[in-house]
């Protein structure tokens, strides 16, 4: 950072001093000057369901502005929400004895990493991460003065974050596991003994375990969704699961997420940090949030066939290209591919970097594998939350790019 004249008491480097605004942003700007100058853009970098909320969601906000639900709201949650949230995490994710008191609403899964990472860790202490990991992971245990410690993910391991590479990078300053099922950039999911084993690991190092499920209900079959903080043993607290409205209901402008945490630090922690950064989640947002989980789940499901479409659409693009291999995403709406130098050559590009920029020009987007943390420069992401005509007619115009 530069020091400029007029900036007084600007004197150590600040933790913000190392937190990037991300090249997605950069990519993202980029198609939207190619949008301006005329050209069809395909938002293939962007992780924004395409759906509205379900008719029940869009009719709770607007009653509850009626209904003058206008004002301050308990800094934790409304206990409606909180209620209905420990009896989903209860029934649906198989985490016992949460009850309301265990939940902390907060302004998405974002926020729900920041006040987290906030409350758990001191300047130094050490969080392994997978790498690849959706950057704003990295970013928050940075800004919380964390050092992230990645476990490189592989494709001939099926993207799995797996306990044996965790312990190999554990040392004395290690404070949490985080681990992100089904997992952004790659799509992978961890399966029951894979969890298990994690958690095996966590309580024999007597570490935390953050656990990342903001995109629980987009999970394709046959693969199912488990959550490790069903596998923890009634006394132990050490697990902390994070979830989302954003993707689960199409609701990532109302911002809603939460944290389910029974460890009294976090307890205590949590609503400090929670009235200092918020002092509550927009009061119309949490009404909506009480009637996506209360209500019928159908638009969650069809949302997730649709998906599933979209990604198969995707996925048959991407196949035969020398040089390109996509892995199939068993969750979330991306589709991570990894790239030969052949391809760099064939298309006249330095690199993944240069291949997102110059695809972008062409009004495609992408994220390229560095935005994801060191291990994967030669990959490219592709995401296919956009609507299923864009998939379709950017998936040609992919193909073509790509030959
Ligand atoms: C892995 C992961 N966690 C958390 C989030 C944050 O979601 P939100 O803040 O919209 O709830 C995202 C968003 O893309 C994500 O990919």
């Amino acid at each position: 950072m530069t020091q400029s004249a007029e900036q007084p008491n600007v004197t150590a480097p600040h933790p913000l001093d190392f937190v990037s605004l991300g090249k997605i942003v950069q990519i993202r700007e980029r198609l939207l000057s190619a949008q301006a100058a005329g050209k069809v853009v395909f938002r293939f970098e962007s992780g924004d369901p395409s759906f509205a909320p379900a008719a029940h969601v869009s009719e709770a906000v607007v009653a509850a502005m009626y209904a003058g639900k206008t004002h301050y709201v308990p800094n934790n949650g409304i206990p409606e929400l909180r209620n209905a949230l420990a009896e989903k995490v209860r029934t649906k994710n198989g985490i016992t004895n949460v009850t309301s008191n265990d939940i902390f609403v907060t302004n998405g899964a974002m926020h729900a990493l920041n006040v987290t990472f906030g409350g758990l860790l001191s300047p130094g202490d050490e969080v392994i991460i997978p790498d690849p990991m959706w950057t704003e992971v990295a970013e928050n245990i940075r800004l919380a003065g964390g050092v992230t410690v990645g476990v490189r993910l592989s494709a001939e391991e099926n993207f799995a974050y797996r306990a044996a590479d965790i312990a190999a990078a554990i040392t004395p300053k290690t404070t949490a596991i985080f681990l992100n099922t089904p997992h952004n950039p790659t799509g992978a999911l961890l399966s029951r003994s894979e969890l298990q084993a994690i958690y095996d690991l966590a309580r024999q190092h007597d570490l935390w375990i953050i656990s990342d499920e903001a995109y629980e209900d987009l999970v394709f079959a046959p693969h199912e969704h488990v959550s490790i903080g069903a596998l923890a043993e009634a006394d132990d607290t050490r697990v902390i699961s994070i979830f989302s409205f954003s993707k689960s209901h199409a609701m990532s402008g109302l911002r809603t997420g939460y944290v389910v945490t029974r460890a009294p630090l976090l307890q205590d922690r949590l609503p400090k940090l929670l009235r200092c950064t918020i002092n509550g989640v927009n009061s119309l947002a949490q009404w909506a949030a009480l009637a996506a989980v209360k209500g019928s789940q159908a638009s969650t499901l069809s949302m997730r066939d649709e998906y599933c479409v979209r990604r198969d659409i995707m996925l048959a693009a991407l196949r035969d290209i020398p040089g390109v291999r996509p892995f199939v995403p068993r969750g979330t709406f991306f589709i991570w591919v990894e790239l030969d130098s052949s391809v760099y050559e064939r298309l006249e590009v330095a690199d993944a970097d240069a291949l997102s920029t110059s695809l972008a020009d062409d009004g495609i987007g992408s994220a390229p594998g560095d935005a994801f943390g060191p291990s994967y420069p030669d990959a490219i992401r592709f995401s296919f939350s956009c609507d299923t005509a864009m998939v379709r007619e950017g998936s040609v115009k992919l193909r073509e790019a790509l030959l």
